[in-house]
């Protein structure tokens, strides 16, 4: 396959083209890549490797700056089919090259062939996340109506809040790390340090003011969602996380956020919001009920390997 190893930043083109190629419908710019590769901690290991052909993409992360790693996420495209195995082999070789044990690699339902040479080379499926999408012209916000009027907690977005002069950013992130621990995940929770959580957020591409909106408990930010447009797709937009602090739940404030989420997309133009969530999380079913439809799994396989 003769790859080399490049930065993110010249691996990004490959990967979005391997990655919009490998998942019709899901289509990322090398932005895109970029801008979600850049969640990755500072100081985690990190590498990619991409052909002169541009043919096979892989990139594998570490989920923080642990040496060696605890393990290894894996990122694995190939346009030609016959090297997937061959790309896969070589990811299981870097993994152990920089000391590490366990390496888990994400793929789609609808990819029969890459599932089955996963399974074939003893990984196992270690989590299932659909994917859905919502017809916005179609939702139907009456049925609704009640559960958001006996919501206590006012929804207002990050833009709006701003303008109150309201210091948000400390609030959204001590309440979206309460959140995002009991978000189901087969590997332990990584606490991202404030002063990244803050570089992160200023991408607006990724977190725009005006489609990220909060429910408030007074001066407290108790719920939360975000959506955020595709690049490549004008009709298409993507939800990022949604969550509400433990002590407010079952009281219909992520039901409120999202409605209020869809009706701005509406009114903005945009046709569908497409959402991913464990196949455990409440919140699936809570997209279904909103009138999300199934699209397709994401299947996380994981492998623990024999030292090589
Ligand atoms: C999942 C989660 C977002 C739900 O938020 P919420 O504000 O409590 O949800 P709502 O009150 O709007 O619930 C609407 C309906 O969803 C269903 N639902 C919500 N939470 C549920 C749960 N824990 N168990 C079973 N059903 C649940 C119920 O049908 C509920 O209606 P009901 O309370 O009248 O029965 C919340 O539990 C959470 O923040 N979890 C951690 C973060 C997370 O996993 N986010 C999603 C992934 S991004």
């Amino acid at each position: 396959m003769n790859l080399q190893q490049v930065s993110r930043e010249d691996a990004a083109p490959v990967m979005a083209r391997q990655f919009t190629e490998s998942y019709p419908g899901y289509p990322q710019s090398p932005a895109e890549i970029l801008a979600y590769e850049g969640h990755a901690l500072e100081g985690a290991h990190e590498e990619h490797w991409t052909n002169d052909e541009g043919t096979v993409a892989i990139a594998l992360f570490a989920p923080d700056e642990t040496r060696p790693p605890l393990r290894i996420e894996g990122e694995v495209h190939t346009s030609d089919d016959a090297n997937y195995p061959h790309a896969v082999h070589f990811a299981e070789e870097r993994t152990r090259a920089v000391g590490t044990r366990d390496l888990s690699i994400w793929t789609r339902s609808d990819k029969s062939l890459r599932r089955t040479t996963l399974e074939s080379r003893g990984y196992a499926l270690i989590q299932t996340a659909p994917s859905s999408k919502l017809d916005i012209e179609a939702f139907d916000e009456s049925r609704f109506e009640a559960k958001i009027t006996s919501c206590r907690y006012p929804v207002l977005t990050i833009a709006e809040l701003a303008v109150r002069g309201f210091d948000w950013m400390p609030a959204l992130y001590e309440a979206t790390d309460e959140m995002a621990r009991d978000v189901p995940d087969p590997h332990d929770y990584v606490q991202i340090p404030y002063e990244q959580y803050a570089e992160r957020l200023k991408n607006p591409m990724v977190y725009d003011h005006r489609l990220m909106f909060v429910a408030m408990d007074g001066e407290q930010i108790i719920g939360y969602t975000r959506v955020t447009p595709y690049q490549l797709d004008p009709t298409l937009v993507a939800t990022g996380l949604s969550g509400v602090l433990r002590a407010y739940r079952r009281q219909g404030v992520v039901t409120a956020l999202k409605v209020r989420a869809i009706l701005a997309l509406r009114d903005l133009g945009f046709k569908w919001l497409r959402t991913e969530n464990d196949v455990t999380n409440p919140m699936y079913p809570l997209n279904l009920d909103l009138g999300f439809a199934w699209e397709w799994d994401w299947l996380q396989f994981g492998k623990s390997l024999q030292a090589g």
